[in-house]
C-alpha cells in the first residue's frame, strides 16, 4: 500500500461503519437508491450535482461500457449506471474503497452493472480501446505523472468515445492550505493549473470539447454544506466516516482555498478522434 492509499484507507471496518450509520438513521438497506448515499459516496466537490453534469458530457447509451478511473466508494459509477442504464467498471488504488464500493452496489441493486477493481489509474491493464467512455473525478490531484494518467485514458477509450475529467486545479491565489480531503500535506498533492491541462489533454491525443470552471458554485456548495450541518446535524454517513475528525478542518480549508482562489474546480470534456 502506498502513501496515497494509506491516506484514504483507514483502520478497516468501513463497510460495517456505514452500514451501522444507515441502520441507526432508520434507512431501509433494501430500498436504498444511489442518491441516498451521495453524502458519503460522491467523494468530490459538488457531489451528485457534478456527476449529473459529467453524465451529460459523456454522451452515453444503455449499451455503453464506461470506465471510472479512481472510482473511490463508487458513487459516480453507480449514478452513471443508474441514470444511463449502462455498465461501469471502476478502478481504484485503495483496496478498502473497492470493498465498500462493491457492498454499496449490492445494497442499491447495481452489482450487476458496476464492478470495482483495485488498480492504478495510470496502468489499468485493460485492453486497448476497451471502453466507450472514461471519467475521472478528483483523482489526478494525487497523481504526479499526469501524462501517464491521460495517456492511459486515451489508450483504453475507443475512437470517437468521450473522456471527462473533473478535478481540483491549482489557482493563482497561492499555495493550498492543508489538510484537504485528498492530502494531509503537499507530499501527495500534485495540482495541475488550467494552463497545464490545456496542454496535457491534447498531448495525450484528446480534442478538448469544453472547459467549465465551477469554482464559484464549489465555494457555495461548501458553505451550504457547513451551514446545513450546523443547522440540522450531519447526514447519517458522510466523508467523516473515512476522513475522521480532520474532515471539519479540511472543509474549512477548502472554503478558504476556494475563496482565496488557491484552488479551482474545472471540468474538461474531451473526445478521442475517430
Ligand atoms: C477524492 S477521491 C474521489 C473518488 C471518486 N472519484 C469520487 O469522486 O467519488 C480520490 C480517489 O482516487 C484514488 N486514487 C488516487 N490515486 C490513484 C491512482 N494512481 N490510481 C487509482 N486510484 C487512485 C483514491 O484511492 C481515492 O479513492
Amino acid at each position: 500500500m502506498n502513501q496515497v492509499s494509506r491516506f484514504y484507507g483507514g483502520p478497516g471496518g468501513l463497510v460495517a461503519a456505514i452500514s451501522s450509520a444507515l441502520d441507526a438513521a432508520g434507512l431501509d438497506r433494501t430500498a436504498l437508491r444511489p442518491a441516498d448515499l451521495a453524502p458519503v459516496d460522491e467523494f468530490h466537490i459538488r457531489g451528485r450535482a457534478a456527476t449529473l453534469e459529467i453524465i451529460e458530457a459523456l454522451d452515453l447509451t444503455a449499451e455503453s461500457h464506461v470506465l471510472d478511473l479512481g472510482s473511490g466508494l463508487g458513487g459516480p459509477a453507480r449514478t452513471v449506471a443508474e441514470l444511463a442504464g449502462c455498465t461501469v467498471t471502476g478502478v481504484d488504488l485503495t483496496p478498502e474503497f473497492c470493498e465498500v464500493a462493491t457492498a454499496l452496489s449490492e445494497w442499491t441493486g447495481l452489482s450487476g452493472r458496476t464492478h470495482f477493481h483495485v488498480g492504478d489509474a495510470t496502468a489499468t491493464g485493460l485492453p486497448d480501446a476497451a471502453v466507450d467512455a472514461v471519467l475521472t473525478v478528483h483523482v489526478a490531484m494525487n497523481i504526479s505523472d499526469k501524462h501517464a494518467l491521460y495517456a492511459e485514458a486515451f489508450r483504453v477509450l475507443r475512437p470517437g468515445g468521450r473522456f471527462v475529467v473533473y478535478d481540483v486545479l491549482q489557482g493563482e491565489g497561492g499555495d493550498v492550505l492543508y489538510p484537504v480531503p485528498w492530502a494531509n500535506d503537499s507530499s501527495t498533492s500534485f495540482l495541475a493549473t488550467p494552463e497545464d491541462m490545456r496542454a496535457l489533454l491534447p498531448a495525450a491525443g484528446f480534442v478538448v470539447l469544453s472547459e467549465i470552471d465551477s469554482s464559484d458554485e464549489s465555494l457555495a456548495w461548501f458553505q451550504e454544506m457547513r451551514a446545513r450541518i450546523q443547522r440540522d446535524g450531519p447526514p447519517p454517513a458522510t466523508f467523516a466516516a473515512f476522513l475522521g475528525d480532520a474532515f471539519g478542518q479540511m472543509a474549512a480549508n477548502q472554503v478558504a482555498n476556494l475563496a482565496e482562489r488557491r484552488i479551482r474546480t474545472v471540468m474538461f470534456a474531451c473526445s478521442r478522434p475517430s
